[in-house]
């Protein structure tokens, strides 16, 4: 039995006692299935932006707003709360499960050279399924979308915004000027193996600074932080969504599929909607605002007329605004370092399912259900790059036990390879390509709204994506290499692929290989509808997330980012919805 199945079973204790803890505390509900004909405000998808703005926009009550979701609710299965759940959420009711494109430089080792995307579907969206991780990024990154024409979102203009989010739950970060207590979304940090102490050890040897990445200094190492309050997932719709539930202007619609925006004279009036196979038209008086996420709103977008006037035309959808929606589309790519190790207390199968592992998640809320096991992260510049100042190039995860391989969907020869060698303790290293310059594109499938569209990372086309992953890479393996690390018996034999094997052992070409082979996606994608001066043919929203051209119509999620930030993209994409409820608002 792999580690998934057992994974499930002590998964299946854990439901029973989180259920009663969700029952508890699930406010009123304004889930409806009665539609009226008009709102002000119609918010299509309830994700990591969608739930935070549905929270905000309904605190001035005088405003009325509907939320539609095309998934479920988080209620329905107590699993959505429990944080290790997040490695075996994947493939299920709540995932849309999507594949990319054959890839031409890249996904070599994966079935059919494609990379599977989760993308959640139900009420939280993505922040349901993700891994919790709580990062805002560098401060670089928001004075380059500043600089590149988004007025108004430099460092200094958004920081306030994570911090109205947040609830520290780290008492020594409290009094810091970097973090807020009160809000919403509890962030915590979720120790559960003794392997931090030796991560730390391994970078002080380096001469790595030990930072609270979300602080003052983003460089260097630090013990993760998660969206994690009292060891339940804080996804955007339990922390945000739940607690306002009983609104009487905020109204929520799920299994209800957006299928287009309707727009009279360029202006979006209302969008059309199927619910239980039925088709209804919902206006909005105020506005439409899309929080479908990177995949969704440019689907949507392009299905109504929205979108590169060559490929609307080529489907024979009429061009209301010929602008580059599915342009751009940005991934982090990452590739991981697998070891055995001869101490003990990594995320095991007997650790995960021993009875105590569920006596003191249900009791306490901690140990090995209690995290993603991503206990450190690291942000590392490996060359000093004039273009993006000083945001870091690689980041680093050390992820405390050997993940499931099944899980990337691996050619079946080469997780056989993998599979025959992995050891029962041991440690995963992973690198991160945080700015790629390579260029993806998103583009519909056909017009059925229910076609998955085509979706084409198009990863590592460009060479100094492969240098800068090496560098990263490099950075990793004198990491290994440390005293500290050695003295736990790591290694870096588990490498020596077959694959790779015409290519003398860790060299830049073996490496290279590996790298195209195995590099997969972090679950990043984002910047197809780029933000920026309206002046400027690459955008396609304003700095206020108003789409060119178009009256009433914004679309407020991951992807209006014109770049992919330094880190992971949750809390950024929560900091974005709160930003517009804001404007929004007029607050
Ligand atoms: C496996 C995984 C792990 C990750 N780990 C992390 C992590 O540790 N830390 C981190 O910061 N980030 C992580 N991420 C990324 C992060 O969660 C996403 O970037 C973020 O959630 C995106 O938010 P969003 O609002 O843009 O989209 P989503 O949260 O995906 O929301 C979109 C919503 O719209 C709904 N929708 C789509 N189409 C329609 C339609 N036509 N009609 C109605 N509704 C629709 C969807 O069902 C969904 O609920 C991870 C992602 C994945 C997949
Ligand atoms: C996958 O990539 C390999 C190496 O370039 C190529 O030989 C193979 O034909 C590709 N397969 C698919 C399905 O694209
Ligand atoms: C992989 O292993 C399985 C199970 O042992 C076997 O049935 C299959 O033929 C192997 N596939 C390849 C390509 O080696
Ligand atoms: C672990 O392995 C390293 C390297 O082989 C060795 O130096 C160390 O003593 C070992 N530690 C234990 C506890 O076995």
């Amino acid at each position: 039995m792999g580690l998934l199945s057992h994974f499930i079973l002590g998964l299946v204790v854990a439901v029973l006692v989180a259920y009663f803890m969700s029952i508890k505390k699930n406010g009123g509900s304004s889930v409806v299935s009665d539609i009226k004909k008009e709102y002000d405000y119609i918010i299509v998808g309830g994700g990591s932006a969608g739930a935070v703005l549905a929270s905000r926009l309904s605190e001035k009550d005088d405003v009325t707003i509907l939320l539609l979701e095309a998934g479920g609710e988080e209620t329905e299965n107590p699993l959505y709360h429990v944080p290790a759940g997040c490695f075996v959420l994947q493939k299920t009711e709540a995932d849309w499960g999507y594949y990319t494109e054959p890839q031409k430089f890249s996904h070599f080792g994966l079935k059919g050279n494609r990379s599977y995307w989760p993308r959640g579907k139900v009420l939280g969206g993505t922040s349901i399924l993700n891994c919790m991780v709580y990062n805002r990024g560098s401060r670089y990154d928001y004075d380059n979308w500043a600089s590149q024409g988004c007025t108004g979102w430099a460092y200094d203009d958004v920081l306030s915004y994570f911090l109205k989010s947040e609830d520290i739950l780290i008492p020594t970060l409290k009094d810091s000027k970097f973090h807020n207590t009160g809000g919403y979304l509890g962030v915590s940090h979720a120790r559960v193996t003794p392997f931090v102490d030796y991560y730390l050890k391994a970078a002080k040897e380096l001469g790595f600074k030990i930072v609270d990445y979300n602080g003052e200094e983003f460089e260097g190492f630090g013990e993760t932080q998660f969206t994690i309050r009292n060891g339940e997932r804080s996804s955007t719709s339990k922390a945000f969504l739940r607690p306002v539930m009983h609104r009487q202007n905020l109204q929520v619609s799920s299994h209800s599929s957006v299928v287009k925006v309707i727009i009279e004279k360029q202006v979006a009036v209302g969008v059309e909607m199927v619910r239980g196979g039925r088709k209804y038209q919902i206006y909005a008086s105020k506005e439409v605002i899309l929080s479908a996420g990177a995949i969704g709103s440019p689907q949507i977008l392009m299905l109504s007329g929205i979108g590169p006037k060559p490929h609307l035309d080529e489907l024979g959808i009429p061009v209301i605004a010929d602008l580059p929606v599915g342009e751009n589309l940005q991934d982090h790519l990452m590739f991981g370092v697998t070891t055995g190790i001869n101490i003990t207390g990594s995320f095991t199968e007997n650790a995960v399912s021993s009875w105590w592992t569920y006596v003191q998640y249900f009791l306490f809320g901690t140990g090995y259900l209690s995290s993603s096991f991503l206990e450190v992260v690291a942000h590392v510049q490996t060359e000093r790059d004039k273009e993006f100042k000083s945001a870091p190039d690689i980041q680093l995860f050390f992820l405390s036990g050997v993940p499931n391989k099944d899980l990337i969907g691996l050619r079946d020869d080469v997780k056989n390879e993998t599979r025959s060698k992995l050891p029962d303790e041991g440690l995963h290293g992973i690198v991160g390509l945080l700015h790629p310059k390579s260029r993806g594109t998103i583009r519909l499938r056909s017009r059925n709204p229910f076609d998955p569209p085509i979706i084409d990372p198009n990863y590592l086309a460009e060479e100094d994506d492969v240098k800068t992953f090496i560098r990263g890479f490099r950075v990793m393996e004198k990491y290994l290499a440390t005293k500290t690390m050695q003295k736990i018996g790591v290694t870096l034999d588990l490498l020596n692929f077959k694959l790779c094997g015409g290519h003398e052992f860790l060299s830049d070409v073996f490496v290279e290989c590996l790298i195209r082979h195995n590099a997969v996606t972090m679950y990043h994608p984002t910047s197809t509808y780029k933000m920026g001066s309206p002046k400027d043919p690459s955008t396609v929203v304003d700095p206020q997330l108003r789409v060119k051209g178009i009256g009433k119509l914004r679309v407020v999620d991951a992807s209006v980012m014109p770049d992919v930030t330094s880190g992971n993209t949750n809390a950024p994409t929560i900091m974005i919805a709160e930003k517009a409820a804001d404007m929004i608002l007029e607050r």
